[in-house]
């Protein structure tokens, strides 16, 4: 006598829901066994600096590093960006971190680790930058203050307008 495919043979999701296991479980079961992309945090995908979000409204020039020189403006006016008109504020804008530090100067540099390509982030409260991956610090300047990263981060000029509306960012 043959047997029938359809109901003789069992998927592993009925296999699993006989033994008891609700979907999340079975979710989880599924991660824990297959790496799937899906079940994987964003944060830890490996990409070098995370991606090179284009700049909301507000900026314009190119953000860019791998797409030719730093040149752009920020219109500190635009409310996606009128909070880097408070000190110890920072965004990041294409390629790079911008901030205004504690005293009031801005800075830019590039926001990739380069230990291994995390974005980095302005702490207001130490007044540096800082990545959150291994713990590296750099100085405003982007010098390597605590390791592991061993290299700076790329440092940009910075100009702000007479009216205190307009930053100008460039290599
Ligand atoms: S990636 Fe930044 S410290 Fe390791």
């Amino acid at each position: 006598m043959k047997s029938n495919p359809t109901t003789d043979q069992m998927n592993r999701g009925e296999f699993m829901r006989n033994l008891g296991l609700s979907s999340v479980a079975l979710m989880a079961f599924y991660c824990m066994g297959t790496g799937l992309t899906a079940c994987s945090k964003s944060s830890d995908d490996g990409t070098p600096g995370g991606t090179v979000v284009t700049p909301a409204a507000g900026v314009t020039g190119n953000a860019d590093a791998s797409k030719g020189a730093i040149s752009f403006t920020i219109d500190l006016t635009n409310a996606n960006y009128s909070k880097l008109k408070t000190a110890g504020q920072y965004s990041i804008i294409g390629s790079l971190i911008v901030a205004k530090s504690k005293s009031g100067s801005f800075i830019a540099l590039s926001k990739t680790c380069t230990h291994e390509g995390t974005e980095v982030q302005y702490r207001a409260t130490q007044d540096d930058i800082y990545c959150s991956n291994h713990g590296s610090e750099y100085s405003l300047t982007g010098a390597v203050d605590v390791g592991p990263a061993t290299k700076p981060l790329t440092q940009y000029k910075t100009s702000l307008s007479t009216d205190g509306n307009t930053l100008i960012v460039t290599a």
